[in-house]
C-alpha cells in the first residue's frame, strides 16, 4: 500500500462497537441505575376510562411500612406544560386536575423505601370516580374531529371528475388495528435533585426534549437539568415524547428529597408511552384500461387522545407515491377515551401504505395486469407535485433486482393456483417508501495528546447503531483506526441532537459528525500553517490525506505528522471543535466529502433543482396458508432497499430485518384491544402477540441504489422504511394464496376463513382474481 492510500471503514460490516458491553450485561440502561439512598415510586392507574376522580383515600397507604409520600392531584404542585418540539407538542403534565381521560391514566403515586413496599402501599390507595360514558367509536356523535395543521388536506387536479371518467375504478375501505410498541426493556426513570439541579436517567429517544420539558414543569433553567441515557433499549417511537411518568419520577424525588426510581410495568407500557392509533381509510383509484393511474383519493380517520395533539402522517406518503395527475388526501383525527396514542415505527406511513399498496394490488387484479408492471408503469420519475427530479431514486431497480432475487417470474397470476404440500402458496409484492427527513444536529470532536479521539453529541441509540456508525465515520474523517475513536451520546450536556426518530438520525448526526471532524482536521491544518517545526507547514485541506492518526501531504511521502505530535509540540492536551450539519441541499464552510482520507469539496444540487427523496423499498413475500386452519406463515421475504449510501451494511441490514419483523407483526398478529367499557384487554405479551423468531423465517435484504445527492453523506433513512408496505405485501400474498382479500389488519385466522362477524373487523368475501 502506498503511504497515501487509506481504506475506508465506512461501508464495511463492522460489528457493533457496543455489542460486547451489551452481551456482557455491562451496558447500563436507565432501569439499571442504582444511586445511594435510592427509593422507589409506583403508579396507581385509573380503572375507568373517562370521568372525574371523586375521592382518593390515601391514609392506609401513607401509614404503610416504608412509605415516604403519596402524591395525587390533590397535593401535587402545579407543573407547567413542556415546550413544543419539532415533532410536536408533549402530552399534558400529570396530576393537574381530577379529570380522567383514559383507562390506565396515572391518578396516584406512592414513594417508598423499597419497590415492594411501594407496590404494597399502592394497593391500599382507594380511588372512587364519577365515571362518564367513554367515547370509543368514530361514530359516537360526541366525538370531536380534528384536522391537524401538520397534515393539511392535499389536492392536485380534479379527483372526482377523474374518478368518474376512469376506465377502471377500485374503491375500498381498509382498516388497521391499534398496535403497541413493545420494547422488551421496560421504560424507567431515575431522578435525583441536588438543590435546584436535576439529574434524570430516562428511557428516551430525545434527551434534550426531556430536559426542556422537565425544566418547564419545575420552573427551572434547562441548564439545571441533565438527562442521561447512554443505552435506551428498544423504543420504536415510544421514547419520542416526554411522558407523564418521567415528570412524576422527578416530582417524587423533589417531594421526598431522595433519588427515585420509577419503572413502568408491562401493563403500564400499554397505557403510558403511546401506541399506533387504529385507522379507517377509504382508498379510491382510477385508471385507464392500460393501467395508467388517473386519480387517487385517500381519506383517513384515526384515533387521538382526548386532550392531546399528535402529528398525523397517514396520508403523507400518498401525495408523491405515484405519477398521477389527480390526487386528494384528507387525514382526520377523532378524539377517543383511549390511552394517548404516540409514535410507532413509520407512524402513519406504515398504516397509509397498507391501504395504498393493497389498493394498487386490487387495481392490478381488476386490470389483469402484473402488479409490478402496474407499479413500474406509474412510477414517479420526477416528484409528482413539483415535477422536480429526485435527489436519488432507485425504486425501479428495487423492483427489478428484488423480483429477480425472489423469482417473481415463476408466479402464476391466478389466485389459489400455487401449492406446496397441503399449503396454499401466495406471492405478494408492495412498494415501500419513507419521506426524507434530516433535522438540525450538532456535535463536538476532540483529539487528545494520547492519539485518541472523542466525538459526541446528545443523541441516543435505540438499536440502529449510531455508536458504531458514528465511530466509523469519525475514524475515516480523522484518519484514525476505529479502536482509537470513541463516540459518546445519551447526555443532554452534549451538543443538541434531534430525537432518534423519523429515521433521520443517521443523516442528521452523521452529517454533523462528518462536518465537525472535517473542521477538526482543518483546525490542525491551521495550527501547523506557520509551524516551522512541522513537515506539514503551509498544507491545505485539499492537499492532504488523513491516515494513521495524523496528516499526510498527499504528494509527499515524507510529509507526515501525527495529531499527537502536533499537540505535543504546541503544548496542547487536546484540540476540540464544535460543529453542525448543513441542512440538505445546503453547504457550510466544512462541507466536504471525505473519501479514503482525501477531502473533496461537496456541491449539492442547487436549491430548488431537486426534490429531496427518502428511501424506497420493494418487498416480495411468499406466504403459506393452511386451507383448513386459515393460518398464515410468511415463508420468505426479499426486500430490495434503496437507502442511499449504506454506512454499515450489517447494522443497516439489521434495521431492515427489524422493520420486516414488525411488519409481519402488524400484518398478522398485533392488535391492541380495548373492551366495550374502554378498559385495556391486552396487557401483556401473552395477549398482545408480537412476531417472534419462529414468525420471521427466510429474510433476504438487498441494498440497491446510490448515495443521495443532497448531503455529503448521501444516506437516506432506513430504520422505518422496511415496515412501510410490508403489511400490504403480506395481505397481497394472502389474497394470491387464498383468493380472500383481507382489508383489515391484523389478518387473523377468522378473516382468512371469511368467518369473521362484527362490523369493524368484517372480512370481505373472496372475490375473483382478474377481470
Ligand atoms: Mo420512530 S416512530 O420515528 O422512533
Amino acid at each position: 500500500m502506498s503511504p497515501t492510500t487509506t481504506v475506508d471503514v465506512v461501508g464495511t460490516p463492522l460489528d457493533r462497537v457496543d455489542g460486547r458491553l451489551k452481551v456482557m450485561g455491562a451496558a447500563t440502561y436507565p432501569i439499571d441505575v442504582i444511586l445511594p439512598g435510592l427509593v422507589y415510586a409506583v403508579l396507581v392507574p385509573s380503572t375507568v376510562p373517562s370521568g372525574r376522580i371523586r375521592h382518593i383515600t390515601v391514609d392506609a397507604a401513607e401509614r404503610a411500612p416504608g412509605v415516604l409520600a403519596v402524591i395525587t392531584h390533590v397535593n401535587a404542585p402545579p407543573l407547567a406544560h413542556g415546550p413544543v418540539t419539532e415533532i410536536g407538542p408533549q402530552p399534558l403534565p400529570p396530576f393537574q386536575s381530577d379529570a380522567v381521560l383514559h383507562y390506565g391514566q396515572h391518578v396516584a403515586m406512592v414513594v417508598a423505601e423499597t419497590r415492594e413496599q411501594a407496590n404494597a402501599a399502592a394497593a391500599l390507595v382507594e380511588v372512587t370516580y364519577h365515571p362518564d360514558t367513554p367515547v370509543l367509536s368514530f361514530d359516537d356523535p360526541r366525538a370531536s374531529r380534528i384536522s391537524h395543521a401538520w397534515t393539511p388536506d392535499y389536492k392536485r387536479g380534479d379527483v372526482p371528475s377523474a374518478l368518474a371518467a376512469a376506465d377502471v375504478q377500485v374503491s375500498h375501505t381498509y382498516t388497521t388495528a391499534a398496535n403497541t410498541n413493545n420494547p422488551i426493556g421496560l421504560f424507567a426513570t431515575v431522578a435525583a435533585w441536588d438543590g435546584d439541579t436535576l439529574t434524570v436517567h430516562d428511557t428516551t429517544q430525545y434527551p434534550h426534549a426531556v430536559r426542556d420539558s422537565l425544566a418547564a414543569a419545575f420552573g427551572i433553567h434547562p441548564a439545571g437539568v441533565r438527562v442521561l441515557v447512554p443505552f435506551v433499549g428498544g423504543a420504536f417511537g415510544a421514547g419520542l415524547r416526554v411522558w407523564p411518568h418521567t415528570t412524576l419520577a422527578a416530582l417524587a424525588a423533589r417531594v421526598t428529597r431522595r433519588p427515585v426510581k420509577l419503572v413502568l410495568t408491562r401493563a403500564q407500557m400499554f397505557t403510558s408511552v403511546g401506541h399506533r392509533p387504529n385507522t379507517v381509510q377509504q382508498l379510491s383509484l382510477g385508471a385507464s384500461r392500460d393501467g395508467q393511474l388517473t386519480a387517487i383519493e385517500h381519506v383517513s380517520t384515526s384515533s387521538i387522545g382526548m386532550a392531546d395533539e399528535l402529528i398525523n402522517l397517514i396520508t403523507y406518503g400518498t401525495v408523491h407515491a405515484y405519477a398521477c395527475p389527480s390526487v386528494s388526501t384528507r387525514a382526520t383525527q377523532i378524539r377517543q377515551s383511549i390511552p394517548i396514542p404516540g409514535w410507532m415505527r413509520a407512524p402513519g406511513e406504515a398504516e397509509g401504505s397498507f391501504a395504498m399498496e393493497s389498493a394498487i394490488d386490487e387495481l392490478s387484479c381488476a386490470l389483469g395486469m402484473d402488479p409490478i408492471e402496474l407499479r413500474v408503469k406509474n412510477h414517479a420519475h420526477v416528484h409528482p407535485a413539483s415535477s422536480l427530479p429526485w435527489s436519488s431514486n432507485a425504486l425501479l431497480e428495487c423492483y427489478r433486482q428484488g423480483a429477480k432475487r425472489f423469482g417473481w417470474s415463476t408466479r402464476i397470476a391466478e389466485p389459489r393456483s400455487m401449492r406446496s404440500g397441503g399449503q396454499l402458496v401466495g406471492y405478494g409484492v408492495a412498494r415501500g417508501a419513507l419521506g426524507a427527513y434530516q433535522p438540525p444536529c450538532k456535535a463536538i470532536a476532540s483529539i487528545h495528546r494520547d492519539g485518541t479521539a472523542f466525538v459526541r453529541s446528545g443523541a441516543t441509540d435505540i438499536g440502529p447503531g449510531p455508536y458504531t456508525v458514528m465511530t466509523m465515520l469519525a475514524a475515516d474523517c480523522l484518519g484514525m483506526p476505529v479502536e482509537h475513536v470513541r463516540f459518546g451520546l445519551g447526555d443532554s450536556t452534549m451538543p443538541k441532537a434531534p430525537q432518534e426518530g423519523g429515521s433521520g438520525l443517521t443523516g442528521a448526526l452523521g452529517n454533523a459528525v462528518h462536518a465537525t471532524c472535517v473542521s477538526l482536521v482543518r483546525a490542525f491544518v491551521n495550527l501547523v500553517h506557520d509551524d516551522e517545526g512541522s513537515p506539514l507547514k503551509g498544507c491545505r485541506l485539499e492537499g492532504i490525506t488523513v491516515r494513521n492518526g495524523g496528516i499526510q501531504i498527499t504528494d509527499d511521502p515524507a510529509g507526515f505528522e501525527t495529531y499527537a505530535d502536533i499537540l505535543t509540540r504546541h503544548g496542547l492536551d487536546e484540540l476540540t471543535i464544535e460543529g453542525e450539519s448543513a441542512p440538505p441541499g445546503e453547504t457550510s464552510s466544512a462541507t466536504m466529502i471525505v473519501q479514503s482520507g482525501r477531502f473533496i469539496p461537496f456541491t449539492p444540487p442547487s436549491t430548488g433543482a431537486r426534490a429531496h427523496a427518502g428511501g424506497y423499498a420493494a418487498h416480495f413475500v411468499e406466504v403459506h396458508v393452511d386451507p383448513d386452519l386459515g393460518t398464515v406463515r410468511v415463508a420468505r421475504v426479499v426486500s430490495a432497499i434503496d437507502g442511499g449510501r449504506i454506512l454499515n451494511p450489517k447494522t443497516a441490514r439489521s434495521q431492515i430485518i427489524g422493520g420486516i419483523a414488525m411488519g409481519i407483526g402488524m400484518a398478522l398478529l398485533e392488535e391492541t384491544v380495548l373492551d366495550r367499557t374502554g378498559r385495556l384487554a391486552t396487557t401483556s405479551l401473552a395477549e398482545y402477540v408480537v412476531a417472534a423468531n419462529a414468525d420471521v423465517r427466510d429474510v433476504d435484504v438487498l441494498f440497491v441504489g446510490e448515495p443521495d445527492s443532497m448531503t455529503p453523506l448521501g444516506t437516506k433513512g432506513v430504520g422505518e422504511l422496511a415496515i412501510t408496505g410490508m403489511a400490504a405485501a403480506i395481505a397481497n400474498a394472502v389474497y394470491h394464496a387464498t383468493g380472500t382479500r383481507v382489508r383489515s389488519l391484523p389478518i387473523s385466522i377468522e378473516k382468512v376463513l371469511g368467518q369473521e362477524s362484527g362490523s369493524s373487523l368484517e372480512a370481505v368475501p373472496a372475490t375473483t382474481a382478474s377481470a
